[in-house]
């Protein structure tokens, strides 16, 4: 381990069902994080570890990006939803993590698809927390797709007539079939990635490319 810069090396994580997965992984590369990390009814949001020089934050997924993307975390683990959506350039996103695994698509309700036909689409109106990746998807084929932008929920806006279709992320499929939804369209794979920022790369680098080298090792051993 390289002798630690002079300020606390910052890993942003992702709150919600994500980090079960990550949990594992922190202690495969060896960092344990202090015990409110793991109450549920702790508020706080920036951690100690048993590093004295590694703290944790945790933050939406979105946001763990934008930590990142501005120099304020120096490491994160987010979705390649998240990076697809944004497409930061001062994020290096040099690992696939392999956890988190699901996939982004579109769907409509399951009373629609005997009778819609997507290669007649000339326009969509789509509730979406991802319209740059649904405004690609369609414009790759000629499609204009009109995004009404949710931050969660977007399952119910078809049953309430704020968009008829919508582009979300998709695990088990539970969350659309307890909707009356269906996935019609395929958008890309999701799995999380470990991310850095490039100007932290290089000032602080033999540091930040030892975590990198870790969390590649506890990735391929597990
Ligand atoms: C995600 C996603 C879907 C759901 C899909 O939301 O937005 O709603 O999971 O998972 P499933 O296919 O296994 O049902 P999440 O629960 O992460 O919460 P969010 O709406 O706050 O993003």
């Amino acid at each position: 381990m390289p002798p630690p810069a002079n300020d606390p090396l910052v890993l942003a994580l992702p709150k919600g069902r994500i980090l079960d997965e990550v949990r594992p992984l922190l202690h495969r590369v060896g960092i344990e994080p202090e015990p409110a990390f793991d109450d549920p009814k702790s508020r706080a949001l920036s951690f100690g570890t048993n590093l004295p020089f590694v703290q944790i934050i945790r933050v939406r997924s979105f946001d763990v990006a934008t930590f990142v993307a501005f120099g304020a975390a120096q490491l994160g683990v987010c979705g390649n939803d998240v990076l697809m959506e944004f497409d930061y350039p001062e994020i290096y996103a040099p690992l696939d993590l392999g956890i988190g695994r699901c996939r982004i698509a579109v769907a409509e309700p399951v009373e629609m698809v005997a009778k819609d036909d997507p290669s007649r689409w000339s326009h969509v109106r789509v509730a979406t927390k991802y319209p740059e990746i649904t405004k690609r998807h369609f414009a790759a084929r000629g499609v204009q797709a009109e995004c009404i932008k949710l931050n969660g929920a977007m399952e119910l806006a078809p049953s309430l007539g704020l968009s008829q279709r919508i582009v979300d992320l998709v695990s088990s499929g539970a969350t659309l079939k307890a909707n009356g939804l269906v996935e019609i369209e395929h958008i890309a794979d999701i799995t999380s990635r470990l991310i850095v920022n490039r100007a932290a790369l290089k000032t602080r680098h033999p540091e930040i490319q030892n975590w990198v080298d870790r969390f590649r090792d506890a990735t391929n051993a597990a």
